[in-house]
Formats: structure tokens, C-alpha cells, sequence
């Protein structure tokens, strides 16, 4: 019998939990071959220091709240493993693993996470290891290469629309208003930006900027004249990672990404100096993605079926592979679970196609037929008095 280690990667979503939950309740099923269900704090760090803790040991009412916990309620990381799979560091996470006798791997996150994953997976490989490795996709960005989309993304998109929809009421109250530049997360791929088009229209934003569309400075300005001429306010909605030149920290995180928030200051700014305008910035910021109030149950009710699914396949003998969605039928949603190569997914940035996008005011109608049905349900939450319950665990490490 053997134990599985959990590991989650990169940025948190308001689903991550979901799938750790997910995993962890299919383990449980498999006692005669999953002994301990650890945890590994901060993502692969836990399994470099030997931070690991048995989930297991935990409040089983702490488990339950997963499912309505964002955040990684394991601590994750953003440290990225050497090319090399000879430095010294791989050889103290095998000693480790051994230490554990850990015989299952999930490495639950997005590109960079899946790099991680694959290179656990050829040490293991390599060093002939009865260890089976699996990726759980997850991202609110929504660019991780061959699958349909990924767990987090429809959440964090609900809670965009809704939250800007929401934005649009407060913005029209006075005679003369603002522009309203509002700031979404997604680095280089526009997916969350786009969602501000499902916006109903009563609210509907006048412009949308992705990263994946040209953006020229002297139109934007333009534009916004423009708008706030004839209706006395806007509505702006731009892409954290949109390219212009402008004056920067230049601030990188470990996985060597730039640090992009900013940029609805720097037009804000912008609009001062060329129009005199005064602007008000929204960051939506991690509100986007810690957000339970606005959770989309298809993508919670995704998000566990997938590390389920990642846990089953392991047992049946699949290695070296993340869970992937196929697409079956957008009306009606039906999807399957699938499984791809990880030097498929690992590092590869998928951003939003051609013909999704028209203009800076609407998207493809199949970027809302695609949409659609991931935003669909919500989830009723536990509170006590008042205030909606959140997962914390003890993290006793094991010796
Ligand atoms: O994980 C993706 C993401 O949420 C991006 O959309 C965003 O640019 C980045 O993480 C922010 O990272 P952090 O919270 O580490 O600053």
C-alpha cells in the first residue's frame, strides 16, 4: 500500500480547493490501496522541505468547506523546478517521497504547474520510482493548451460580468459621470477580459481591450472622448496585460511572469494628461478569483469531478498526464473527461482565437455560445452568524 502527496501550484482560484477536495474523497474510497492523503504545503516546496500534512487528521467539517473555500487552502507556490533533473534539489524531493512512501502525485495548477509536474514525472521516469504523476488543470487565465477550458476560469468570468454588471448601476447614477476604467486579471490571454461582453446590455461595457487585440493609445483616447461626450460616463474594460508603453516597476514573480496590475492607473493617467478627464480605476483584482458569493456550480461541480477523475486514473495506472475537458455540445453542455501528455500542456499559453473576438465592443457569438454554460448554477454556501464559512486546516506536519 502506498501513500498520495497533493500539491497545489501557481495562482489560486475560488475552485482549487474543489478539486483537492475532489481527489481527496475518490482517495478515501481506495483505503486497500491509498493509505495517507497528505497535503504538501506550498506546493512543491512542502515535498523539497518535508512540509507535508495528512488530510486526513483533519476536522472532516474543515474537508466539507472546500467546496466553498477559495484560495489553496495548501499553500502554493510559484517556484519553478531547474531544467536540470540532475540538481541536487530533485534528489532531496526523492528522498522524500520515499521518506513518505508516497506511490501518487497530483500536482493541481496552470503552464508553469504543469512544467513542475512533468518534470516530477520524468524523475520519476527516470529514476524507475513505482510513483504515478498526474496534473489537475486549474487557472483562472484559462490558457492552458488542449482543454476545453480549465477549472477556475468560469467562476472567476462569473464573477467578472457580474461584479462589473453590478459596476454599471453604481456608474449611470449621476448626470455626469466617470469613465470607469475596470482592470482584469488573465496576463497575456484575454479570456476573463472577453467575459465583460456577457454583460447584459443595460450595463454593457462601451469598450473591451484584450491583450490578444491591437491596442493603439491615440484610439483608446479617442474612443473614450468619444463616449463620454455623448453619454456623460463609461464603462472600460482592459486586460491587465495589455502592451503600450508606459512607465513600469518592471516587477517579475518567481515563475518569471511579469507582475501586470497597473494598467487601468496607467490609462486612467493617461486620459488625464490628453483629456483632462477624470477617470475612476476598478481592480477587480483578487476578487476575481476568491470569490464565493459568485460561484458558477458547473465550474465547482467540474473542478471536483476532475480530481476525481485524475485519482481514478492514477489507480488504474495512468502516469505522466493532466485531466482534460472535451467539448461534446455547448446547447446542450456536455462534456468528457480525457487525458492528455503533460510536455503537451506544460509551459504552452493558449489565448483567446481570431474568430472569438470582432471589436473593442463585442465579442463572437461563439465566444458567448462558448461561455455560456460554464457561468450557469450557483452554489448555495454555509454561514455562521452571518459570515460564510471558509476551510482552515491544522497542517500538522508529518514526522
Ligand atoms: O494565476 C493567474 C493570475 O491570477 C493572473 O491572472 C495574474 O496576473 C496573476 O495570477 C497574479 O498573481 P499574484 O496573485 O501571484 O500576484
Amino acid at each position: 500500500m502506498k501513500n498520495m502527496v497533493y500539491i497545489q501550484s501557481g495562482g489560486p482560484t475560488s475552485v482549487i480547493n474543489s478539486s483537492l477536495y475532489g481527489a481527496y474523497k475518490e482517495a478515501s474510497l481506495h483505503p486497500e490501496e491509498i493509505d495517507h492523503i497528505y497535503g504538501s504545503i506550498n506546493g512543491v516546496e512542502g515535498l523539497i522541505e518535508d512540509k507535508l500534512f495528512d488530510l486526513k487528521a483533519e476536522d472532516p467539517h474543515q474537508v466539507e468547506l472546500l467546496k466553498q473555500t477559495p484560495g489553496a487552502a495548501l499553500g502554493t507556490t510559484r517556484r519553478k523546478l531547474p531544467k536540470d533533473i540532475d540538481d541536487p534539489i530533485y534528489m532531496e524531493i526523492v528522498k522524500n517521497l520515499k521518506k513518505h512512501n508516497i506511490g501518487y502525485v497530483f500536482v493541481n495548477g496552470g503552464n508553469d504547474s504543469m512544467d513542475t509536474c512533468n518534470k516530477l514525472s520524468i524523475l520519476a521516469n527516470k529514476l524507475n520510482l513505482d510513483i504515478r504523476v498526474m496534473g489537475v488543470p486549474k487557472t483562472i487565465d484559462n490558457d492552458l493548451a488542449c482543454t476545453d477550458h480549465t477549472l477556475g476560469f468560469s467562476s472567476a468570468a462569473k464573477a467578472v460580468i457580474n461584479q462589473i454588471y453590478a459596476v454599471s448601476k453604481d456608474a449611470l447614477c449621476y448626470k455626469v459621470g466617470k469613465t470607469h476604467i475596470i482592470e482584469v486579471m488573465g496576463r497575456n490571454a484575454g479570456w476573463l477580459t472577453a467575459a465583460a461582453d456577457l454583460v447584459p446590455e443595460d450595463g454593457h461595457p462601451d469598450l473591451i481591450y484584450l491583450p490578444e487585440m491591437k491596442f493603439d493609445i491615440e484610439e483608446f483616447v479617442k474612443e473614450v472622448e468619444k463616449i463620454h461626450q455623448e453619454k456623460g460616463y463609461g464603462i472600460v474594460v482592459v486586460s491587465e496585460g495589455l502592451q503600450f508603453e508606459r512607465q513600469g516597476k518592471n516587477e517579475v514573480d518567481s515563475f518569471g511572469h511579469a507582475q501586470l496590475s497597473g494598467t487601468g492607473l496607467a490609462l486612467s493617467e493617461i486620459l488625464e494628461q490628453r483629456l483632462g478627464l477624470k477617470s475612476r480605476v476598478v481592480e477587480l483584482s483578487i476578487l476575481q478569483r476568491a470569490n464565493p458569493f459568485l460561484l458558477s456550480l458547473t465550474d465547482r461541480d467540474e473542478a471536483i469531478d476532475v480530481g476525481r477523475f485524475a485519482v481514478k486514473a492514477a489507480l488504474e495506472g495512468t502516469t505522466g498526464k493532466m485531466v482534460i475537458i472535451k467539448r461534446l455540445s455547448s446547447t446542450p453542455y456536455v462534456t468528457k473527461l480525457e487525458l492528455a501528455n503533460l510536455d503537451l500542456v506544460a509551459n504552452a499559453e493558449q489565448k483567446v482565437p481570431e474568430s472569438m473576438m470582432l471589436n473593442h465592443h463585442r465579442m463572437a457569438d461563439s465566444f458567448r455560445e462558448y461561455l455560456r454554460p460554464l457561468i450557469q448554477g450557483n452554489v448555495e454556501l454555509s454561514y455562521k452568524d452571518g459570515i460564510v464559512e471558509l476551510t482552515t486546516f491544522k497542517k500538522e506536519i508529518v514526522k
